[in-house]
């Protein structure tokens, strides 16, 4: 009897469990994302699981969450994944089941862009250089090699989503994926090879059966089914819109910095909580815009060789979530209230008659009304002067670069240039400074010369020779100087960001390109020894190219070595095309003086000696225990020059202090070390300076916010763009 009954209940509860189950469904239509039946305007954050750790992620989803997010957006870092050909990474921060887990158990959606290329300022655009040695790869094109291993991969991510029941149909968060990325930019630079890619991508894509919707972001013309979305600054003014009427408006990308994501060299752009509110209302209301994505909503950190060039490790910092996870005040909580206010008219916004109507320059009504519902959206897009106007016989005060929301079409419920929300300050402050001498030791990296060496007669292409394993390449020649004495030029010209030059192990100068102009070029005087001499110049990549068309081409590295002497010798002696020798990597990257087994067999000289500070090419080794409190932390840096840093054997990045800002300034002084990264006592930090600093003063710091009345001087009053149409860059 009772085993009938459990039976019975049994059999009820599958049936049931069967029956919620495929109930679940992502269609679309001409208006929104419709989820199990019903339109949604979706309000969607970007935030990328290998930019925190596993133990940020808990807490940065309930912050999205708490801030009126419904929908988490990240791409798939292919070269996280699959570093070797083969040989999958699927662990720690690269762990996207598990990102996704947490995701879906806070009851959030996520949005899945599997790219592959995804460009996201992310080493080699998120593809493994294995991809780029396959005989005849040409990237992102109708190129059979490269559609076979874009397929193969795309293919495997698809179906460990299915077999962890991940897609919504299955019970899981993913209402959406996204194939390719901003391929509208590069497509013509393939000629007759880019249409039928976009085709191919796209059938390839459907052909997976997600049972969700697919989109190309930046893709004017995305083939049938899949939808093209926008990115950008301020869509709803410039973008065409969807290409069929059957097709949502979506807002990929609505960059939470100021255009520039922050690089070495560079100051910090904020992007006003008002322009951002600004421009997500006018989406909505102009385009019909229900999807709006803040990339990022939190950037993170650019751990390891993971950014591309000239990135600081601190990405999007001025998100609504800043570096740490802490909140980016007042921009989170004056999105979190567009977000309640958009909601909160959801109804006549989705379901409503749509109506526009001009009331003066540049100055709109945009209303949705249903039988008992309206909604409108009042825009002021004029750059400057507040405008009155009369609407239903109510008259509103509209501010400049404005949207007002009015409930009932004449209550209004939020005002995008009207902050009411507390601003925060951010402080560090000093816990402990590393700046006892007797526990720090050092070695200096080793110069290489042509023992045992094997020659190229060319200066050979960085990339291609590292495999993008390291940033460093040394080149090496022998140069017979026919005198003594005498000032000579060595004249190198690049394409890699930073050069050191040596003559016969001397340091004889150093040089780097920047942001604008990321090539390094170098002259460099030096007193040859009559005969032999031996040139070694460390090459240095301080990141490899996420974007542009034919990447794969890409020439980075040395291109041209000269000698120009003086007196008798001022013949100008072209060294590039004779024999040269490489070194990958540098001496004690490869001995892993950086990890905890590598640097107890390191022969570090004991004592920091005064005379061993500011030496070029050195490494650097303490050990610190871990700060007390809960709060997130980072390493002032601001002492040193430009390098690499390992806390336990986790990089955490390349740091760069001396290339300063033209406000005089350090782009980056703190550098993220996330608390996972420690164990309470003796944690090994280890550092590879490349022009020398002083780590006796390196602090470790906490990092904290306060909440603090009036306006925060890290949060600008808004400076307002008029957004024309972005250019296309069509790269090589
Ligand atoms: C977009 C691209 C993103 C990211 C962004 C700037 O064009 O799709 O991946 O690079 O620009 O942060």
């Amino acid at each position: 009897m009772g085993l009938k009954v459990h039976g019975i209940f049994l059999f009820v509860f599958v049936l049931w469990v069967s029956v919620v189950v495929s109930s679940r469904s992502v269609t679309y239509d001409g208006r929104a994302l419709i989820i199990d039946g019903t339109r949604r305007v979706l309000f969607s954050g970007s935030i990328h699981y290998p930019r925190s750790t596993p133990e940020m992620w808990p807490s940065l989803i309930a912050k999205a969450k708490e801030g009126g997010i419904d929908v988490i957006q990240t791409y798939v870092f292919w070269n996280g994944h699959e570093p070797i050909q083969g040989q999958f990474n699927f662990g720690g921060r690269f762990d996207l089941v598990r990102f996704i887990r947490e995701v879906q158990a806070q009851g959030l959606y996520l949005s899945l862009r599997i790219g592959p290329f995804v460009e996201a300022e992310w080493q080699y655009g998120g593809f493994p250089f294995w991809l780029h040695d396959i005989p005849g790869m040409t990237f992102r094109c109708n190129n059979e090699p490269f559609k076979f291993y874009m397929e193969k991969f795309v293919t495997k991510i698809v179906n460990m989503m299915k077999t962890e029941r991940l897609f919504y149909p299955q019970g899981g968060p993913i209402i959406i994926s996204q194939i390719e990325n901003e391929y509208m930019n590069v497509e013509q630079a393939f000629h007759e090879l880019g249409p039928p890619y976009v085709r191919w991508a796209a059938s390839m894509a459907l052909g997976l059966k997600t049972g969700v919707p697919w989109m190309m972001c930046k893709q004017d013309d995305a083939p049938d089914l899949v939808i093209n979305a926008c990115n950008g600054l301020s869509c709803g003014e410039t973008w065409s819109g969807p290409n069929s009427r059957n097709k949502p408006s979506l807002w990929t990308e609505n960059w939470t910095n100021n255009y520039s994501f922050q690089k070495y060299g560079t100051e910090r752009k904020i992007r006003a909580a008002q322009d951002l509110a600004f421009t997500a209302a006018l989406f909505i209301a102009k385009k019909n815009g229900s999807y709006v994505n803040y990339y990022m909503y939190h950037g993170g950190t650019n751990f390891g060789r993971s950014a591309s060039p000239y990135q600081t490790t601190s990405y999007y910092d001025m998100a609504p979530l800043d570096e740490y996870g802490l909140v980016w005040q007042p921009t989170w909580a004056h999105l979190k209230e567009l977000h309640a206010a958009v909601k909160q008219s959801a109804q006549p916004l989705l379901y409503g008659r749509y109506s526009t109507l001009s009331l003066g320059n540049l100055t709109e009504a945009h209303v949705f009304q249903t039988g008992s519902n309206c909604v409108a959206f009042l825009v002021n897009a004029n750059l400057r002067g507040k405008v009155d106007i009369q609407f239903r016989n109510n008259k509103f005060e509209l501010p400049a670069r404005s949207v007002i929301i009015l409930s009932q079409c004449n209550k209004i419920i939020f005002n995008t240039a009207e902050v009411t929300a507390q601003s925060y300050t951010r402080s560090s402050k000093v816990l402990q400074s590393l700046n006892d001498a007797s526990k720090w030791s050092w070695i200096s990296e080793r110069i290489p010369d042509l023992t045992g060496a094997k020659f190229a007669n060319k200066l050979l292409d960085q990339l291609s020779t590292t495999k993008d394993a390291t940033d460093y390449l040394w080149y090496i020649t022998r140069y017979n100087s026919t005198s003594a004495g005498g000032n000579q030029v060595l004249h190198v010209e690049s394409d890699a960001h930073v050069i050191h030059a040596f003559v016969n192990n001397m340091l004889v100068g150093n040089a780097h390109g920047n942001d604008q102009n990321p090539s390094a070029t170098l002259d460099a005087k030096f007193v040859p020894n009559k005969g032999e001499n031996t040139i070694s110049l460390l090459s240095v990549m301080v990141g490899s190219p996420d974007g542009g068309a034919h990447l794969e081409r890409k020439y980075t590295g040395l291109h041209t070595v000269k000698i120009q002497g003086t007196g008798r010798n001022s013949n100008l002696i072209d060294l590039s095309n004779q024999a040269w020798s490489n070194q990958v990597g540098v001496y004690g990257e490869e001995n892993k003086f950086y990890s905890p087994e590598g640097s107890t067999k390191a022969n570090w000289k004991g004592i920091l000696l005064q005379n061993s500070r500011n030496q070029p090419l050195r490494w650097y080794k303490t050990t610190f225990d871990m700060p007390a409190g809960s709060g997130p932390f980072a390493l002032n840096l601001t002492s040193m020059g430009k390098g690499e840093a390992w806390v336990n054997g986790e990089n955490i990045g390349r740091y760069w202090v001396s290339l300063i800002a033209p406000n005089g300034q350090p782009s980056q002084s703190l550098y993220h070390v996330p608390r996972s990264f420690l164990k309470p006592s003796g944690n090994l930090l280890v550092l590879f300076e490349e022009e020398g600093g002083n780590p006796l003063e390196i602090t470790v710091n906490t990092i904290s916010i306060t909440q603090q009345r009036g306006i925060m001087d890290e949060q600008p009053i808004p400076i307002y763009f008029s957004y024309q149409l972005e250019n296309v860059t069509i790269g090589l």
